[in-house]
């Protein structure tokens, strides 16, 4: 069976078709808090409770999470682009300006996210040039009831319903 050649200009536009929530992922390093956004993030399994996301494998931030074994799902409200352009950028001041508290897992729950999702690391499974992550949820709460924050072809927006 021969593999069937993909352009990666095609793929990303054919997928890029495609809106995404956002989240970020957070996790402590020692003392400091590690993130990262995505859009890759969906639930996966009630029984158990598990949810899932896609950390690319250049990601500097997944490694520390991963070593952290914990990590709380922050999703985001369609007012936090500041936080979401804050904390998708390489380097060391990802978290300035960011608020956040130390819940009792440990874990970075970033001020006024719409949801918080507490997650124990499951599995990390290979999946081409990316990792597939699933966490076992340990808490969630919903914070706030406002609209979440939505990307599509490299633009952030929020919802509008149609009647
Ligand atoms: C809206 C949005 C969605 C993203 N989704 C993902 C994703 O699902 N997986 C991923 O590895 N990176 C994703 N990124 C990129 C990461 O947030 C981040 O920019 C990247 O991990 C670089 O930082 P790092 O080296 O600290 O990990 C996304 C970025 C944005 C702005």
């Amino acid at each position: 069976m021969s593999e069937t050649t993909i352009d990666p200009a095609a793929f990303r536009k054919v997928l890029g078709s495609y809106p995404t929530g956002v989240c970020v992922i957070t996790a402590l390093d020692g003392e400091k808090p590690a993130g990262m956004v995505v859009g890759s993030f969906t639930s996966v399994s009630l029984d158990p409770p598990l949810v899932g996301f896609f950390p690319d494998k250049s990601s500097s931030s997944w490694p520390l999470i991963e070593k952290a074994g914990h990590f709380c799902v922050n999703v985001m409200g369609s007012d936090q682009q500041d936080v979401c352009r804050s904390v998708s950028a390489k380097g060391d001041e990802k978290f300035v300006g960011v608020e956040y508290v130390v819940s009792d897992h440990n874990l970075p729950i970033i001020r006024d996210a719409i949801a918080c999702i507490e997650c124990k690391l499951y599995s990390v499974t290979e999946a081409g040039d990316h990792w597939f992550v699933l966490g076992q949820v340990l808490r969630m709460e919903t914070v706030r009831e406002d609209d979440p924050m939505l990307f599509h072809r490299g633009r952030y927006g929020g919802f509008a319903e149609r009647m």
